[in-house]
């Protein structure tokens, strides 16, 4: 598509199904997970009708159609990434699970008494609590990050956290409760600087920002496939060939090994040695075909259009009393948490559900940071691709209607 358009949002809503089935919904829940287009859906029943088999050790056709499948789905991730190469991208269940590794792998590995690992409180408790586990078993211990009075980290303060105890420091890419962007380039510079190593959450940031984990210059990067418009049951861990050398595998079985005897037995190389078990090969066919559509899109335009969403949606609110926006001060990506002076959130989500506004209330996994906010829960409406701006009008609406019913 030519550069500089508008994000055509329209035409591309006709490109999943679910708005085939629910024509009236209003979807902006998309930080907890997006809706698939037809060439993810497309991408994953063409593998399982033409080449679906185990991958790696079957001795026939589908087997090595199935592989070239899932191996191509790697190297086309990792150019999506703009990885180094390939055996950098390690196949997990999600986010949760690659930050689990990491943690495993490397924490166990590396951390030991007195040692720190530094975590913001604008994480998801995905980012807090593998390094909690992992501290418990090895003597270090996990410090918060905090935050400036504008919901975001200020890199003076973070810089003061950089003593020589600190090995690790867990950052989120964009918050997902309130879409807070924490300043990751100076704040990544100074943890290199003090030797420290980074793990990037990007389970919110990849779907928007988008990322080149080499210009990005962290050690490691998470995300899950079905918020970037890919399936269920995938995700990436990404971390540079040097590190992944020096890292000891978390879980045992098949597909992960070089040899096994009773004796001992000993390890594959990256990525196969983080790979335990029939790895997710549909999923991640599908999530190479979620990256490839992104690829196909303007992805300024498509961040340009979600922020004016997000702003449409702000500027609305205005003429709503009661409301306070979290983190309006600083910068953020296409999220806008809520807090009600007068009526509870969950109450005000129920009756948006009531006119087919899907909005998530909670806490949303961000437990300390809630609890920094001094809220019990938050209202968040998140926008992607296939979100327009009436969208947006009928949700005011419906939210002006529903402080009015509540008051
Ligand atoms: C910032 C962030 N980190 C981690 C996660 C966990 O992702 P998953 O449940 O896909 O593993 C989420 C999901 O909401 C998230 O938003």
């Amino acid at each position: 598509m030519p550069m500089n358009a508008p994000f055509p949002a329209v035409r591309i809503r006709d490109e999943f199904p679910v708005f085939r089935h629910h024509p009236d919904l209003i979807y902006l829940d998309n930080a907890a997970t997006t809706h698939k287009p037809l060439a993810v859906l497309d991408a994953e029943r063409d593998f399982y009708e033409t080449a679906n088999a185990n991958v790696h050790r079957a001795a026939h056709r589908l087997g090595s159609a199935a592989t070239d499948a899932f191996e191509g789905a790697r190297h086309r991730i990792a150019t999506h990434l703009n990885a180094a190469h390939a055996d950098e991208v390690i196949f997990t269940r999600g986010t949760t699970e690659a930050i689990n590794l990491a943690a495993n792998s490397w924490g166990r590995a590396n951390l030991r008494p007195g040692d720190v690992i530094l975590a913001s409180v604008l994480e998801h408790h995905a980012n807090i609590v593998p390094w909690q586990l992992v501290a418990q078993q090895t003597g270090a211990v996990v410090r918060p990050i905090p935050l400036g009075a504008d919901g975001n980290i200020d890199p003076a303060a973070f810089g003061a956290l950089l003593t020589a105890e600190v090995r690790l420091v867990a950052l989120t890419h964009c918050s997902n409760a309130t879409g807070v962007l924490p300043p990751l380039q100076p704040m990544i510079a100074a943890a290199k600087a003090a030797g420290a190593r980074v793990l990037i959450d990007g389970a919110q940031g990849i779907a928007h920002a988008g990322v080149d984990v080499r210009a990005l210059g962290a050690d490691f990067y998470a995300f899950s496939g079905h918020k970037v418009y890919g399936p269920t049951g995938v995700g990436v861990l990404w971390a540079r060939r040097e590190l992944l050398a020096h890292m000891p595998p978390w879980q045992g079985g098949g597909e992960m090994i070089d040899r096994v005897s009773f004796d001992g037995t000993t390890f594959a190389e990256p990525p196969f040695r983080f790979e335990a078990g029939t790895p997710p090969i549909a999923q991640a066919v599908g999530l190479a075909a979620a990256l490839d559509w992104l690829d196909r899109h303007d992805r300024p335009a498509l961040l340009a259009h979600e922020t004016a969403l997000r702003d449409r949606f702000e500027a609305g609110l205005q003429s709503l009393d009661g409301i306070r926006i979290l983190g309006a001060g600083t910068a953020r990506g296409p999220i806008t948490a809520l807090a009600f002076d007068r009526v509870h959130p969950y109450d005000v989500a129920q009756f948006l559900d009531g006119y087919g506004v899907a909005v998530r209330v909670g806490q949303h996994c961000a437990g300390p940071l809630h609890q920094w906010l001094g809220l019990n829960g938050s209202l968040r409406a998140s926008f992607a691709a296939y979100n327009t701006g009436a969208d947006v009008d009928a949700a005011l609406a419906a939210l002006a209607t529903t402080l009015d019913m509540l008051a």
